[in-house]
């Protein structure tokens, strides 16, 4: 993903970026108007990205926008690939992550109410991806968040990415609940791994 007024590369310097509801890249240290530019341009981004993802998982309207992402507390890791685009960057892309009061059942059918970290968003653009972009985004925020996939609720997967999980981390016995969120066997095990 290109964008045709600004590089990539002039905002980003690493190839996974943490932005929250600031629109800033983590450690930003501009002030003023590089500040307010640097923003505007992550907002266009993730704007783009957004409804991207949208798209591709046959929504009405994006679950990430800049706007959005400015009203929340979320998590936003953003994909780049430096070297594409003649050197100018493209966004490859974004898995978004926050918490969430839910009320889950666990493998007993009893209730309980949780606050665990969510995935949101998960998006890795069409020319990238089963080429391991996703996998190395997840891994980033998991380590990043100090969690195991199996903790984590999962707000509406799509089959690819169900499958993505079955494939990288074994995840296939899902707890059936009551709302959107999909959790895995050993959601409710912080030690053993049962669940
Ligand atoms: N069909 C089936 N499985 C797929 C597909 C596909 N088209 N694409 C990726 N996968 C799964 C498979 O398990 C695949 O392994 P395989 O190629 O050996 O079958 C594995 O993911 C590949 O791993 P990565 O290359 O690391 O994954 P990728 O970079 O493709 O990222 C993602 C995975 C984010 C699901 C990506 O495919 C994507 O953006 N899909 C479209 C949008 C989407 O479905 N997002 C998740 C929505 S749910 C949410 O956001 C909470």
């Amino acid at each position: 993903m290109e964008f045709n007024y600004f590089s990539v590369n002039s905002i980003f310097n690493n190839d996974i970026t943490i932005v929250t509801k600031e629109l800033l890249p983590e450690g930003f240290s501009g002030k003023g108007t590089a500040r307010v530019d640097c923003s505007n341009k992550i907002s266009i981004i993730l704007d783009e990205i957004g409804w991207a993802s949208a798209k591709a998982q046959q929504l009405i309207k994006p679950i990430t926008s800049g706007s959005k992402l400015k009203l929340s507390d979320h998590i936003l890791y953003l994909l780049t690939d430096p070297e594409s685009s003649n050197g100018r960057g493209t966004v490859v892309g974004l898995l978004k992550i926050g918490r969430k009061k839910l009320f889950m059942f666990d493998l007993a059918g009893y209730q309980h109410e949780v606050e665990p970290l969510c995935i949101l968003d998960f998006y890795i653009h069409e020319s990238k991806q089963r080429t391991g972009c996703g996998k190395k985004l997840f891994e980033y925020m998991l380590q990043h968040q100090n969690v195991r996939p199996q903790h984590m609720a999962i707000d509406r997967p799509s089959e690819k990415f169900l499958s993505f999980l079955y494939k990288h981390y074994g995840l296939e016995h899902i707890l059936p609940q009551m709302n959107n969120f999909v959790v895995f066997k050993g959601f409710f095990d912080h030690d053993s791994g049962e669940g």
